[in-house]
Formats: C-alpha cells, sequence, structure tokens
C-alpha cells in the first residue's frame, strides 16, 4: 500500500485538482496537462460526472496515474475502484475509510489537518498524508512543526496554495507533492482553452 502512494507521489511534484463540469471536457482537459508535463491527475467526485470521468481519462491516457478526489464515503471508495482510479484521497478521515484503505487494492492518501488525525492514521501504518486544507491550517510552519515529532510521515499540501507558493512547500524536507486548483482555471476550462492550461502546467513546473 505504502509502495504504490509513494510511487503516486514520487510521479509529480504537484498534482492538479479537477472538478469536472462538462463531461466532455474530461479527456482534453487531462490530456493538456500531461502535455504540460503532469503526470498525475486528480479527478473529484464534486460533480456528478467524477467517477465517469476516471473511468473515461484512465482508458484514454493510459500513462498518467489517474486517481479519485473528494473521497468522504466507502460507498465511493468502491465507486472509484471499480472505475478504475489508481489511487484515493479524501478531504479528512474517518476510522472507517482508514481502515477500508489498508485492505483496498487501491491505494489512500488520507487528508488531514490535525496532528491527532495523523495519528489515528498514523498508528494504523499511514506515512503519506495529504495535508488540507494547507493554507489556512497552518501552512509551511505546521509542516515543520509536524516533522518534528514525525520525521518519518511524508505530505501532499493542497488547499490555497499556487503557482507562486508552490516551491517554497516543495522545498520542505516532508513534502513531496503539492496540489491544488489553480492549474485548472474555471474561466480556461469553461472556454475550453486547452492551450492554456497545458501553458500553467509547463509555467509551474518551470517555475518549481
Ligand atoms: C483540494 O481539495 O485539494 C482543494 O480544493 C484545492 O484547494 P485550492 O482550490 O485552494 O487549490
Amino acid at each position: 500500500h505504502r509502495e504504490r502512494v509513494r510511487a503516486v507521489l514520487n510521479s509529480s511534484p504537484l498534482i492538479p485538482v479537477i472538478t469536472v463540469n462538462d463531461p466532455d471536457d474530461a479527456v482534453p482537459l487531462c490530456l493538456a496537462l500531461v502535455e504540460g508535463g503532469i503526470n498525475v491527475l486528480e479527478i473529484t467526485l464534486r460533480t456528478e460526472h467524477g467517477v465517469k470521468a476516471i473511468e473515461k481519462v484512465r482508458k484514454a491516457i493510459p500513462e498518467a496515474w489517474v486517481g479519485a478526489g473528494t473521497v468522504t464515503s466507502i460507498a465511493q471508495y468502491r465507486q472509484v475502484e471499480a472505475a478504475g482510479a489508481q489511487f484515493v484521497i479524501t478531504p479528512g478521515v474517518t476510522e472507517a475509510i482508514l481502515e477500508f484503505g489498508i485492505t483496498s487494492e487501491t491505494p489512500l492518501l488520507p487528508g488531514i489537518a490535525t496532528i491527532s488525525e495523523l495519528m489515528i492514521g498514523y498508528n494504523l501504518g499511514y506515512r503519506e498524508f495529504k495535508f488540507f486544507p494547507a493554507e489556512v491550517a497552518g501552512g509551511i510552519p505546521a509542516l515543520k512543526a509536524f516533522g518534528g515529532p514525525f520525521p518519518d510521515v511524508t505530505f501532499c499540501p493542497t488547499g490555497g496554495i499556487r503557482r507562486n507558493t508552490a516551491a517554497d512547500y516543495l522545498a520542505l524536507g516532508n513534502v513531496q507533492a503539492v496540489g491544488g486548483t489553480w492549474l485548472t482555471p474555471a474561466d480556461a476550462v469553461a472556454a475550453k482553452d486547452w492551450s492554456q492550461i497545458t501553458e500553467i502546467a509547463r509555467g509551474s513546473l518551470a517555475d518549481l
């Protein structure tokens, strides 16, 4: 389980948090990101199109890592597994989801905002966490502080991170990747301006 989570986090320093409003957008949007150099894609369940989008993108872009985000229940976890998701990200933790994630073939990156939540996951064997919502939950100083008692834990912070702050997070020894929606601005997606998405991805990687 851990090796598979690590493989995802090691594959891209930037993880786009994708919301699919128009089901026809999923594949071209993800292709634009891959074209820009990003090969880990978090497709959220924030709209009803999320599960189908995961299935379509998995088939269309086999070279990318395609995962599910905003998974909040075991029922959703099972749905995205069936759709072919290669990883699952939750915004927070419940013991039920943490326990399910250990036994699932599809590895879980659980979201935490506090040390107490981290400890629940840690005691079940998790060493990789999403830190969410990163900016309001303490940002870089919090991650530095977490490294004191838990030097063996690695984070993927998301929430409030932007192109001009991503590098500062990635400079921390306990941050392997950062996530965010800045890579898929709603106006560019609504305009189906895929070349702009590719440029943002490429530019954001170049800025690191
Ligand atoms: C997430 O779920 O990771 C966040 O919604 C991303 O936050 P952002 O919109 O501030 O990048």
